[in-house]
């Protein structure tokens, strides 16, 4: 267990700055997931905390010490990649023990930590296999029982379940949060995946262009996105957007712009005339109406057409035509009549608008 402190770490490849100045402090046992899309830093950013890439300007500190300029093998970490990176010629066990050999550690001793690590992981019986005779999911195993054994202070996964099915994802993703628990070590986490993300962090670093758009609990994010960058990524399906704008006649109303006669009033939050809005909403927040008389005063109600709808069982998903370029997706739980074609009124509870300046800062996340 140990913490992880990065103080203003930036890199350049060249000329191109890829990380800009990241302030980052990872507690000791916490689990932290980097997460953003192709390209945002995510393991630039790793691969500078393990040591396999340099840092150009900034310090990485791991439990209180400057391993800035450290070798890899110097820093206390172990290191788990998507492509496993297996031996093919060794068998199981030998992988898992390889990088014991080239340490202090007696014979017996490297026995005992390879079994120990083989239990944790359930795959006891598979230590005489080569990788070649190995599932997927199993050759992932091993390659997270190879970091095990060295007992490191902290972990780094880069996208360790890409390669894997969906169900097998579902079922690492449970191993590895067990495993989380079992050592009590600190991890991080990169992944694109947002559902990984949100199923398996304490803390969540939603990564774009190599600059930290917000941290927090996977809830904070969701709940309170500081910026629409955020607010679009977290959740799934994602946040519905609507331009709107801030009447001219002083008296704050707000019109959806795909919907002019769509007007409501947004207390509370300070709004200039003609100031440039975007209002979010998640797709759960939307309930369908017969009429519009029937939308509680609470709400803003919206015409539109349905265009399609997705039945998944315990799960609807409405997709709504109010005019504009984009669909509006509506989560609608249990069974539902709605069909293509459909002219229908929805309603959104004011509370739970995300409303978004022109710079895209939210003025609602407080
Ligand atoms: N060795 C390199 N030389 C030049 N540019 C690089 C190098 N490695 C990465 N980059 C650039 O740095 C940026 C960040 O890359 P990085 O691999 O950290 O992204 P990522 O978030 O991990 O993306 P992905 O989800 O695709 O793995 C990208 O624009 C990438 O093209
Ligand atoms: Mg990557």
């Amino acid at each position: 267990m140990a913490e992880v402190e990065l103080q203003k770490v930036t890199k350049m490849f060249g000329a191109l700055q890829v990380i800009h100045g990241v302030d980052l402090t990872i507690s000791s046992g916490e689990f932290v997931v980097f997460v953003g899309p192709s390209g945002s830093g995510k393991s630039t950013l790793l691969r500078m905390v393990s040591g396999l890439e340099t840092v150009s300007d900034g310090d990485v500190l791991i439990d209180g010490e400057d391993m800035t300029f450290a070798e890899p093998s110097e820093r206390g970490i172990a290191m788990v990649f998507q492509s496993y990176a297996l031996y093919p010629h060794m068998n199981v066990y030998n992988n898992m023990a390889f990088n014991l050999r080239l340490s202090r550690y007696s014979k017996a001793e490297a026995k005992k930590l390879v079994h120990d690590a083989a239990r944790i992981l359930r795959i006891e019986d598979l230590l005489d296999r080569s990788p070649a005779e190995l599932s997927g999911g199993q050759r992932q195993r091993v390659a997270i029982g190879r970091a095990i054994v060295r007992k490191p202070k902290v972990f780094l996964f880069d996208e360790p379940l890409s390669n894997l099915d969906a169900a097998l994802r579902v079922q690492m993703r449970l191993e590895i949060e067990r495993l989380h628990r079992e050592l009590d070590a600190t991890m991080i986490y990169v992944t694109h995946d947002q559902v990984e993300a949100m199923t398996m962090a304490d803390r969540i670093v939603v990564l774009d262009k190599g600059s930290i758009q917000q941290v927090g609990t996977p809830m904070e994010l969701y709940k309170r996105p500081k910026n629409l960058f955020v607010a679009g990524f977290i959740g799934s399906p994602k946040m519905n957007f609507f331009d709107a704008k801030v009447s001219s006649d002083g008296s704050e109303n707000v019109h959806l712009v795909a919907n002019s006669k769509t007007t409501f009033k947004l207390p509370n939050l300070r709004l200039n005339a003609n100031d440039d809005l975007t209002v979010g909403v998640r797709p759960e927040e939307i309930s369908v109406y017969t009429s519009i008389a029937e939308v509680p005063d609470t709400h803003i109600a919206m015409t539109a057409r349905v265009d399609a709808v997705e039945r998944l069982g315990n799960i609807n998903y409405g997709y709504f035509n109010v005019g504009a370029e984009e669909l509006v997706i509506a989560q609608i739980m249990g069974h539902t009549d709605l069909d293509h074609g459909q002219q229908i009124v929805f309603g959104v509870p004011k509370a739970e608008l995300h409303v978004f300046d022109s710079a895209g800062q939210s003025l609602t996340a407080g």
